[in-house]
């Protein structure tokens, strides 16, 4: 496991990523084929975009969407040394190291020590694992849609630990305590992200 220092207090470094939004997809399309590894990427990324737009982060938007975009970068090659690989490959494109402090920070408690901090950080912990449930909901659902997706229903497949097993619940709950938020509105925030999403990638 690895840790990473404290984030200053300004915002100066969450600006300058040190990598561009399509050499970052390039990236990733380097690490992963599968397409279901490029669609997480996707939603994290579109996920951590309405955040940082809907909160009043939006100067720091292309670094929010990056972090989501990159964070499991070496998911699919290098599942064994998640987190550790992708600090590696990042440093080497001399990506900025407040990203991959961030990057890191969404495997607190399970591959890295370095905690969430910032609102984007928590944000991140907060929703990885969520949208894998709303996700699998999504699919059990005859309008594979989010369009008309709930919140209730989104708890009941919450409660149920057998479905969706994956996406740890304990992280879910533990990302919206750091938030400061309820668990409903977390899910409610999330799905709405999702469904801009979806409306979005509907128009291309
Ligand atoms: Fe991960
Ligand atoms: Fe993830």
């Amino acid at each position: 496991m690895i840790s990473l220092p404290s984030l200053p207090v300004d915002n100066t470094n969450r600006v300058a990523s040190g990598i561009t939004r399509s050499k970052a997809w390039n990236l990733l399309l380097q690490y992963n084929k599968e397409p279901f590894h490029l669609q997480h990427a996707q939603t994290v990324e579109a996920v951590m975009l309405y955040f940082a737009r809907t909160l009043g982060y939006e100067d720091e938007s292309l670094f929010w969407g990056l972090v989501g975009l990159l964070h499991d970068l070496d998911f699919e090659m290098f599942p064994d040394q998640h987190c550790i690989k992708t600090k590696e490959i990042l440093e080497q494109e001399h990506v900025n190291s407040e990203l991959i402090r961030a990057i890191m920070s969404h495997a607190y408690g399970m591959r890295s020590y370095t905690q969430p901090e910032h609102t984007m950080e928590k944000i991140l912990y907060a929703t990885d694992e969520l949208t894998g449930l709303i996700g699998a909901t999504v699919l059990m659902r005859p309008s594979k849609s989010t369009l008309d997706l709930k919140v209730s229903s989104v708890k009941k497949k919450f409660k149920d630990k057998k479905f969706a097993a994956g996406c740890s619940r304990d992280v879910i709950e533990n990302g919206a305590n750091m938030l400061g938020w309820e668990l409903d509105y977390l899910i409610a925030e999330t799905i709405k992200a999702m469904q801009e999403m979806e409306v979005e990638s509907s128009k291309n």
